[in-house]
């Protein structure tokens, strides 16, 4: 006969553990192979579980992991005229972006891609009729970035954006 923790041969009748193991069996201290193995795995399986959680929520909300710790200085309320756009450098991400600005008054500030949301060429923001424009298939968003005409699916994406202390602070884009 085996005994059913260790593998070993056991000589007496109705037995089904060898004496060490029915030794470690009776100390509660005494923590067994088999439940070491088994409490091991368990905590390897739960750390790699949090970290594929983890890295599912960063795909899925690529901005909601430091979007404080990527604001960008842009420069002093003033540099911003009232209602008109400025097409503004964006780094936080790793990557250069392009953000239009405009600022709306009583330290009110929009943000907004200036990736089209069709096929990602950038628009243009043309003052004199107040809109977007995108050269690639003719989409049309209106100043608040809502697409009004042409293939785009949906409005051009907000980004983060704060006034603090007298400066403009940018962000990542948001949705
Ligand atoms: Fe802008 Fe197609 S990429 S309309």
């Amino acid at each position: 006969m085996r005994c059913r923790m260790c593998g070993g041969s056991i000589d007496g009748e109705g037995m089904d553990l060898c004496p060490g193991c029915a030794l470690q069996a009776q100390d509660p201290q005494v923590l067994s192979r088999r439940r070491f193995l088994g409490w091991g795995a368990l905590a390897v399986g739960g750390i790699l579980g949090i970290g594929y959680f983890g890295a599912g929520l960063t795909l899925l909300y690529p901005n909601m992991a430091s979007a404080a710790g990527r604001l960008q200085d842009i420069g002093p309320v003033e540099a911003f005229p009232l209602g008109q756009y400025i097409l503004q450098d964006y780094t936080g991400e790793g990557y250069e972006d392009g953000v239009y600005v405009m600022n709306r008054g009583h330290g009110t500030f929009i943000a907004l891609d200036f990736h089209c949301t069709h096929l990602q060429c950038p628009v243009q923001w043309i003052q004199s009729q107040e809109k977007f424009f995108c050269p690639c298939h003719g989409s049309v968003y209106n100043q608040w970035g809502k697409n009004i005409a042409g293939p785009a699916p949906r409005p051009l994406f907000p980004h983060l954006i704060r006034v603090q202390d007298g400066r403009v602070l940018l962000g990542p884009q948001l949705g």
